[in-house]
């Protein structure tokens, strides 16, 4: 079975073609426009998503030296995502099922990107607990199969990735900020300036304190000295960053030790954060379980997740059709059959 997958829900055009669960390529076209914005702005990721996916979906093809009349069935982000980026997927994959008469397959970001696991072996064994971390969701999954998944903790305001994001702007850092705080981060010290680890009941997790007292703290740092931040970076992005990782590893370790779990994996953008990937691999030495780090080109968003996702619910029947559309805010639903 070869499937065509698209990824179009923020600001990355992706494709990927997967044969009998096997991804033979895996295309991404970033847009880097926006930095100028110091965020996505969704009527121009709409637009680039236009330009970007014929050529795309022509490289993925080209790259997994498969013929278009070779594919049998189309998947693609269905949510949640920018609702403008979203269409365009999803537009392109209707007509293209049309097109060649075969079926759809729908897929969920936020399950996909914690299927990004099941890409390459080794693979995790279920049950399997995920910390999925990007720049708009953070959320503790629960998985007993490939599709039966449960978020059993989630975040109540900001993402782990907007806190890096945000942090950046208020350095003075151009967006994606997370991978700049990660660079500086590794020449600085974490023990420097302390930040509040946040430690919410029922796995929660939440983020918009720390933001505030970032705020302030900066705030009161340039009145006795302006120059504080260009002084400072490294410190406050290695301090930063440890409060996110640890406030992170708070109710991953609490987890795995209440549903007595021996598989833990993280997913989504912040996944590609040397510490917190450096710290998943020690928590799993320290607890004696089985730890997986994503490949990079498997963290931030792509469409080989989005094709391995299609392969477990093409094996399961789990099909849609031209009826179907994108949302910007879809909850997730278990469609297994367990
Ligand atoms: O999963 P993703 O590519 O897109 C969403 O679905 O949101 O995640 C993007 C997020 C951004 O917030 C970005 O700053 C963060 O992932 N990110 C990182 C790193 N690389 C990407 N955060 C911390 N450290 C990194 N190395
Ligand atoms: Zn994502």
């Amino acid at each position: 079975m070869i499937i065509l997958a698209i990824e179009s829900s923020c600001d990355d055009t992706c494709a990927s073609i997967i044969s009998d669960g096997i991804v033979l390529s895996n295309i991404i076209a970033s847009q880097n426009i926006h930095q100028q914005y110091g965020g996505v702005v969704p009527e121009i990721a709409s637009r680039a998503h236009i330009q970007n996916i014929v050529p795309v979906v022509n490289i993925a093809l080209q790259q997994a030296q498969i013929e278009i009349h070779q594919i049998e069935a189309v998947a693609y982000t269905q949510a949640p995502g920018l609702i403008g980026s979203l269409l365009v997927g999803a537009c392109f994959a209707k007509g293209f099922a049309q097109a060649l008469n075969i079926p759809i397959i729908t897929v969920h970001h936020l399950q996909a990107h914690v299927l990004a696991h099941f890409i390459n072996d080794p693979k995790p064994q279920f049950p399997f607990l995920c910390l999925t971390v990007s720049g708009g969701h953070t959320q503790l999954v629960l998985c007993n199969d490939y599709l039966n998944m449960k978020i059993i903790g989630e975040t109540i305001d900001d993402a782990a990735g907007e806190a890096f994001d945000k942090t950046a702007k208020m350095l003075g850092l151009p967006y994606p900020g997370g991978p700049l705080i990660d660079k500086l981060a590794k020449q600085g010290d974490y023990k420097k300036f302390i930040f509040p680890i946040s430690k919410l009941s029922n796995y929660q997790y939440t983020f918009s304190g720390l933001k505030t007292s970032i705020l302030y703290f900066l705030e009161n740092k340039k009145k006795e000295n302006p120059n504080f931040i260009a002084e400072n970076i490294a410190d406050i992005c290695a301090s930063v960053q440890y409060t996110i990782v640890e406030t992170l590893l708070y109710n991953l370790r609490k987890a795995i030790k209440e549903y007595n779990i021996k598989y833990i994996g993280i997913a989504g953008g912040v996944s590609a954060n040397s510490l917190l990937r450096k710290s998943i691999e020690e928590l799993g030495k320290e607890l004696g379980i089985n730890t997986f780090v994503p490949e990079f080109q498997f963290c931030t968003d792509n469409a080989a997740m989005i094709a391995i996702t299609a392969h477990y619910k093409q094996q399961a029947g789990l099909y849609s059709d031209l009826k179907s559309s994108p949302s910007a805010r879809a909850v997730w639903q278990d469609e297994s059959k367990n």
